[in-house]
């Protein structure tokens, strides 16, 4: 008798399972803001845009549990049915985010505090302790009746969790919490006063009840309490979101779950978050505001966004919010200039998302937001905003058979890591005007700039070894794994090019003896870091071949190694300003947009990685994804320039041989022609 064979596991879900073949194309849809002849317009609207996706219920909890323990249904049921009719995929999101005043006024525990111990009130919206029992059970409550209901509702294609987790709170329900994160970490209070150093100040702990989070105190609080706290806090929002993914997953494990993500946001450790995701998902709002003529500022901080997200993902993500015109959170709120709107979702699509979504599918006319874009603006149907949106998403179908799913190829990674930001981001260090996004997206920039395709890795759990060069901009807490990681990696024939002021703190932020870590001083041969000398804001130092900005360091070189660049002035004047020891290169400085960029192109080049295509103009960018080459015009002027090779442009249609011509925000998708 023939053994049967196992049944084949099902694939996980992830984003394929909602795309199923399609870019999804929608946004966050608020129906709970509008009379239901207003529904009607809108799935008009939607299937005339293409739009096949709506992200539904973010802040509706006040909607559907208007008293407690009340459930109200029956809008949405008839919500999903009209979505589910008009061909309209539902990205179902627990209404979390934003409990109802209710739960404040009978429950007031479950409101966080401030630092300064002031009670963050209802009234806007991410009012709700991460720390809280009282919180957690009615919100999981409601997911479980919600996940019971819609489970098996055909428009459903995927959970969304909460939004934009990213509160603190200092309160005493997180006090508790913090206690109980403390002492899972260490077991012992001889260990976390030996880790928190509280030799220092009298701090020593007696008693676990004494610690507190780090609330307002006298003057600048203990280094590693504040560190701990930002793990804690990241770690509390996660339990948060698995309390709630759980139930969804057991309703429908054959659906996706995600949680969207701030932008480079410092509040939770996207690595690890990441690993308990199906899609990973991200809202990105670089300005629109153009400088110098360009949009490139832009473009480059979207890029960062992007090819972090689809690092933290490991394949294709989900733009979940992008505007569609102004945001109303900046001091000046630029609108998109027509075409912007399409060349950044372009981006996106390039750089690895297989969902294009916005903030939010209908401006609101009432509410916080009513000046935020949506889909479809104030203006209506026949306003430039929804037209363009129209014409993106007939773009986006075309598209959607040749890019889903595509790989995006990168041998440049940049190591990141958010307990080095937490670490490092605090008063009572050598400078203040060291920002770290400022240091990464300076480095990502050039980059970017070189025409490099690069992805973001974690220094312990990142796989170095599949990339020809990693990056450091900045990681001043580094563990020891992720040391001798480090030299493994130059071992083994990789490129290393690091930025200053790394490998300074162990992981409970001591400070390494002799101020930076011996394998990494042997590593890019630093016989002694005698004194770092941070610059003023504005001030430079002249390195020869470019200008220093924000940091130079005292470095004595050991014989080993070569004095790439010399600061050619002041108290540093002839020491190295780059040294390197074959594949291992330290700057101890951070050069000017233009001295990076060569720095960085000549690191690259002896590693054997090009630009995706050289000689672009400026402003200018190509990325490959699977066989397709976009090209995407940042700036306000047309362009032309030569791309090798016959290509067909799958949204011109035509037939390019050499010239490629560009108009402004003008992009190409091309695809080697087969003759
Ligand atoms: C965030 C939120 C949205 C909305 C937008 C506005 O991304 O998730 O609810 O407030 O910002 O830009």
């Amino acid at each position: 008798m023939p053994t049967p064979r196992p049944a084949l596991a099902p694939d996980p879900p992830s984003l394929r399972t909602a795309t199923r073949g399609r870019i999804l194309f929608g946004g966050d849809y608020s129906p709970e803001q509008w009379p239901e002849q207003t529904w009607q317009e809108d799935v008009r609207l939607m299937k005339g845009a293409g739009v096949n996706s709506a992200t539904v219920g973010v802040f509706a909890w006040s909607r559907i549990e208007p008293t407690p323990g009340a459930r109200e249904f029956d809008w949405l049921d008839r919500l999903m049915d009209l979505l589910h009719g008009n061909g309209v995929s539902v990205v179902l999101a627990t209404p979390t985010a934003s409990p109802p005043p209710w739960m404040g006024r009978l429950h007031p525990e479950t409101l966080p505090r401030d630092a300064d111990g002031r009670t963050v009130w209802w009234g806007s919206r991410q009012h709700f302790s991460h720390s809280s029992a009282v919180y957690r059970r009615y919100a999981t409550a409601l997911t479980e009746d919600l996940a019971a209901r819609y489970a098996d509702h055909p428009a459903l294609v995927m959970w969304h969790i909460n939004n934009e987790y990213c509160t603190y709170d200092w309160g005493d329900e997180s006090a508790r919490a913090f206690r109980s994160w403390l002492r899972d970490r260490y077991t012992t209070l001889a260990a976390l006063n030996e880790a928190w150093g509280t030799a220092f100040w009298s701090q020593h702990y007696s008693d676990w009840e004494e610690i507190i989070p780090p609330r307002r105190a006298q003057y600048l609080p203990n280094p590693t309490q504040v560190l701990d706290f930002k793990r804690f806090t990241s770690d509390a929002l996660l339990r948060c979101y698995l309390a709630e993914r759980d139930i969804v997953a057991r309703h429908t494990p054959h659906l996706p779950v995600t949680t969207n993500f701030m932008p480079f946001w410092q509040g939770q450790d996207g690595w690890e978050w990441a690993r308990h995701e199906d899609v990973v998902s991200v809202d990105s709002y670089p300005d629109p505001k153009p400088v110098e003529g360009s949009h490139a500022a832009g473009a480059r901080h979207h890029a960062l966004i992007a090819d972090m997200t689809r690092s933290q993902a490991g394949g294709p993500w989900m733009l979940m919010e992008q505007a569609a015109g102004p945001v109303n959170w900046r001091g000046v709120n630029h609108p998109k200039p027509r075409g912007l709107n399409r060349l950044w979702s372009l981006q996106a699509v390039a750089r690895g998302a297989d969902a294009v979504c916005y903030f939010q599918w209908r401006q609101s006319r009432q509410g916080a937001e009513k000046f935020h874009s949506g889909m479809v603006s104030h203006a209506g149907e026949h306003g430039r905003v929804y037209q363009e949106v129209r014409e993106l998403g007939a773009e986006l179908a075309r598209l959607a058979p040749e890019v889903t799913g595509q790989p995006v190829p990168a041998e440049v990674a940049v190591l990141h890591d958010w307990e080095s930001w937490w670490a490092g981001q605090q008063d009572g260090r050598p400078s203040t005007e060291v920002d770290y996004p400022q240091v990464v997206a300076a480095w990502h920039r050039a980059l970017w700039d070189a025409g490099l395709a690069t992805d973001f890795a974690h220094p312990v759990s990142g796989d170095l070894a599949a990339y020809r060069m990693v990056v450091i901009p900045q990681l001043y807490l580094l563990r020891d794994e992720a040391i001798d990681r480090l030299v493994r990696y130059v071992e083994g024939g990789g490129t290393l090019v690091c930025g200053f002021h790394t490998g300074v703190a162990d992981a409970d932020d001591r400070v390494r003896e002799g101020g930076m870590d011996h394998r990494l001083r042997e590593l890019f041969g630093i016989r002694t870091v005698h004194e770092w000398w941070p610059l003023d804001a504005g001030e430079t130092v002249d390195c020869g071949t470019f200008r220093g900005t924000l940091w130079s360091e005292e470095l004595e070189p050991a014989g080993t190694a070569e004095v790439a660049v010399a600061y050619r002035t002041g108290e540093l004047d002839g020491l190295p300003a780059v040294l390197r020891r074959g594949r291992a290169w330290y700057l101890g400085t951070l050069p000017e947009p233009d001295g990076l960029r060569g720095l960085l192109s000549r690191a690259a080049a002896d590693a054997g990685v090009h630009p995706v295509v050289a000689g672009l103009p400026e402003g200018v960018e190509a990325v490959r994804r699977g066989p397709l080459l976009f090209l995407l015009n940042h700036t306000r002027q047309a362009v032309e320039f030569d791309v090798p090779g016959t290509h067909r442009d799958l949204l011109g249609g035509a037939t390019h041989t050499g010239p490629v011509t560009l108009a402004r925000y003008g992009v190409a998708v091309l695809r080697e022609a087969t003759t």
